[in-house]
């Protein structure tokens, strides 16, 4: 398994959003993290379509967009569109998870469920089969810089686990306070997939800080 890293963009200059990415290319970042918060499935409210629009114009990188709204199904078009390349939805915002799931695979776009800290893992037992990525929420969402929820470790363990079992080579995720003294634990739990927010874009040195997170890992760059 390879560390994956993701900055969220959320964290970013948006006056300076292309050099943001610039770096975080440049820094070796493997994904880039698109956090779509509609101000009801989550308190906070954030962007849309052009955004992720943007995002893909100034990366060639992967871009993972993570959707904290109710009723996702209404985006999907338009987001795979604009250039999304994976799709998270909610289980909590969710009530047809097979349809909706199938539906983003359907548009070419590889397919996540994400997990509140609330929420228990064996919900989304039975459509491994139509995950490319499980994220397991760290935090509670709708905000960046907010400490890590330590019992969730356990869950990341309880996921791998599932995902095992399931033969699933979907990646497994992690959000929220993420950072040089988290993300460790969270990768020998079995995650291989980190968003970091604030640990990148608050560093003195951003750059150095991806590196620095890989290597927390025990992984050189
Ligand atoms: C939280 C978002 C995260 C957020 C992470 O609701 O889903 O992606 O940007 O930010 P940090 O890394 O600052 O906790
Ligand atoms: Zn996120």
């Amino acid at each position: 398994m390879t560390v994956r890293i993701a900055p969220s963009i959320l964290s970013a200059d948006f006056a300076r959003l292309a050099d943001d990415l610039a770096m975080c290319e440049a820094a070796g970042a493997d994904w880039i993290h698109v956090d779509v918060m509609d101000g009801r499935f989550v308190p906070n409210l954030t962007f849309g379509a052009k955004v992720i629009e943007t995002v893909r114009r100034c990366t060639t990188l992967p871009v993972d967009v993570h959707l904290m709204v109710v009723e996702p199904e209404r985006y999907f078009d338009d987001y795979v569109k604009a250039g999304a390349d994976v799709l998270t939805l909610h289980v909590e915002a969710a009530p047809h998870l097979d349809r909706q799931l199938t539906r983003i695979r359907e548009l070419g776009c590889r397919a996540g469920v994400a997990l509140n800290p609330g929420t228990p893992v064996e919900q989304v037992r039975d459509v491994i089969p139509l995950l490319d990525l499980l994220l397991i929420m760290t935090v509670n969402p709708g905000y960046g810089g907010q400490r890590f929820i330590e019992y969730t470790v356990d869950k990341v363990a309880r996921a791998r686990e599932l995902l095992t079992a399931a033969h699933s080579s979907a990646a497994l995720e992690v959000d929220g306070g993420i950072a040089r003294s988290t993300i460790a634990r969270c990768w020998r739990a079995g995650a291989d997939t980190f968003v970091a927010g604030n640990a990148i874009f608050s560093a003195a040195d951003p750059v150095a800080e991806v590196a620095a997170l890989r290597a927390a890992c025990g992984v050189t760059v």
